[in-house]
């Protein structure tokens, strides 16, 4: 389609004009990311926090993402479209991460897929760039560990972790990623990884030294109860949203609408 965003066209965007990234999981929201503009529309796995109410990631299945990101998909026709790989769906062995990822591109309708972690899955994410399914990595805060991780924390900090961090990156650059996602990442370490590899990196929670920025759709609208600190509100829906039914409701009970 003519002026489709591509995963070359998001590769060449290296070093240059900042990639933007926004989650949706619905038709309406992802129709309006596309028409405004947006890069890059991840139908993120963060879907069992904002959408289905789990209290981490851990739990979502192939068919909630599946699902999402067909209602996706349907509604954009401009951006590139990523949907993201859930727990236990590409770690167990490589045949079984390249059947998921390949019903993600012909179910699912989306373009590429991403996969949380490095060194581990750099045999999934090979076979599956080898057979034409685009992956985008992500590094950092991988919410799917959570349980190893004890808790939501800032990732880099020490040397052995910033070098551990930047040989995952380059192993995902030469497994064929197009792009990683750097989640709660030191922004000093961001910005050494950014400069170590040739695919765009976006950032969240990760500072400005990124080729590529992104952030969950019902974070940055001020839909979610909780806000991560990373997170600019460029709208609170959450207080217009209930402003609005308050206003009806008020109108129902008075009968003043209709
Ligand atoms: O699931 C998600 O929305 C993500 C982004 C925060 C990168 O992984």
């Amino acid at each position: 389609i003519e002026g489709r965003v591509t995963v070359p066209a998001i590769r060449e965007r290296k070093g240059g004009k900042p990639i933007s990234v926004l989650t949706a999981y619905d038709h309406p929201i992802a129709q309006i990311l596309d028409q405004a503009g947006i890069d890059i529309v991840l139908v993120g796995d963060s879907l069992g926090n904002v959408i289905l109410g789990y209290e981490d990631t851990v739990p979502v299945t192939m068919d909630e993402m599946l699902h999402h990101c067909r209602a996706v998909s349907r509604g954009v026709a401009r951006a590139l479209v990523v949907g993201d790989m859930p727990f236990m769906s590409y770690q167990a062995s490589v045949d079984e991460a390249v059947s998921n990822a390949g019903r993600f591109l012909k179910e699912g309708g989306v373009a590429a897929v991403k996969v949380e972690g490095g060194a581990p899955i750099v045999d999934a994410v090979t076979r599956m760039t080898e057979i034409g399914i685009p992956v985008m990595g992500h590094l950092g805060l991988t919410p799917q560990s959570i349980h190893t991780f004890g808790r939501h924390k800032i990732t880099g900090k020490d040397e052995p972790d910033a070098l551990r961090l930047i040989e995952d990156a380059q192993a995902l650059e030469a497994a064929g990623a197009f792009a990683i996602v750097l989640e709660l990442v030191k922004k000093e370490t961001a910005k050494r990884i950014t400069e170590s590899v040739g695919i765009p990196t976006i950032g969240i929670g990760s500072g400005p030294h990124c080729d590529g920025q992104v952030l969950v759709f019902h974070d940055m609208v001020g839909i979610y109860e909780y806000i991560p600190k990373h997170v600019k509100l460029y709208a609170n829906l959450r207080t217009a949203i209930t402003d609005a039914v308050q206003a009806y409701v008020k109108d129902v009970t008075e009968r003043k609408y209709p």
